[in-house]
């Protein structure tokens, strides 16, 4: 683990994207009143947010999406590309992405206060969805058996730390903030409704042709054909999705078919505990 993770600011993130130079250029960006920011636990649906966001403020204009990779699109501000990639010099609104906890965002978001949305995922399903990607990416570790991988998601010790504080954490960082929160299974039951909600959180006003094109485009079957999207861009060696594909199943509930009885009595009892204060009411509740 040490060889692929380092520990910063108290979570393990992954060594090859999240270098030292790198982290420090977070540390001191520059954020703009209008900059956008999408902002996930890993697995909660980063990839579709990032194909949503784009084609609202496009008006529906698919070059964008069709042209630009998605992490050059709306480029993590952690990883190590966002260094060469001259945000500075990029035109409003810029969107960006990030996993980072509220607790570890650097002191320009404080004062700046950009927009946020944040999208949130069933944690099953995000554990589910991460026991699969920690099989098909070499530079993750290796998850180990389904138990095992379990119990270090819920005690936080995989990569980005525990789901539980980031979820917390963001949710009570509102009343501070511009944040939209979000849910995967929302955009699961009803995109056309998620993309009308986010247009009107980004004031860009759509008419229903537009939203409805724009839904279309982004359901999960005709997102897995974009290659700028799908992941299918980064080498096999890297990213081996002959073992799993990067756009999985796209589904709400899989973790059904994945928890065993014990499993999943276990995540319950975790789950009531560590979330039995936060009012929120989240769309798998
Ligand atoms: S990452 O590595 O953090 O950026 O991963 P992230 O994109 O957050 O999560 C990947 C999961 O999101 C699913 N996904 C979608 N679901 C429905 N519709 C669309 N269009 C879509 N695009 C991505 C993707 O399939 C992963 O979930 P699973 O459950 O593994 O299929």
């Amino acid at each position: 683990e040490a060889e692929l993770y380092v520990v910063y600011k108290g979570v393990l993130m992954p060594k090859l994207v999240h270098t030292p130079a790198s982290l420090k250029y977070y540390e001191d960006f520059s954020f703009r009143p209008d900059d956008i920011l999408i902002v996930t636990y890993p697995k909660s649906g980063t990839t579709w947010m990032q194909e949503v966001v784009p084609l609202i403020l496009s008006h529906g204009d698919p070059v964008v999406v069709d042209t630009v990779p998605n992490w050059d699109r709306v480029p993590w501000l952690e990883e190590t590309r966002a260094c060469d990639l001259n945000l500075d010099q990029r035109p409003p609104p810029r969107i960006f992405t990030t996993h980072f906890h509220h607790a570890m965002m650097s002191s320009s978001f404080f004062t700046v206060k950009p927009r946020v949305i944040y999208l949130m995922r069933n944690p099953r399903d995000v554990f589910t969805s991460s026991f699969h990607y920690h099989g098909m990416a070499s530079f993750l570790v290796d998850p180990g058996t389904q138990t095992e991988f379990l119990h270090k998601f819920l005690d936080g010790k995989v990569m980005f730390g525990s789901w539980f504080d980031h979820v917390k954490g963001w949710l009570s960082a509102g009343e501070h903030q511009h944040i939209m929160y979000i849910c995967y299974e929302e955009m699961i039951l009803d995109l056309q409704a998620a993309v009308a909600r986010l247009a009107e959180f980004l004031d860009t006003p759509l008419d229903s042709e537009t939203i409805g094109k724009i839904a279309e485009r982004c359901v999960f079957k005709n997102m897995k054909n974009n290659k700028m999207s799908n992941y299918s861009l980064v080498p096999s060696e890297l990213m081996d999705q002959n073992t799993s594909m990067f756009l999985r199943k796209g589904m709400a509930g899989d973790w059904k078919n994945q928890l065993t009885v014990a499993e999943g009595e276990d995540f319950d009892a975790v789950y009531r505990n560590k979330m039995q204060h936060v009012k929120y009411k989240f769309f798998w509740d």
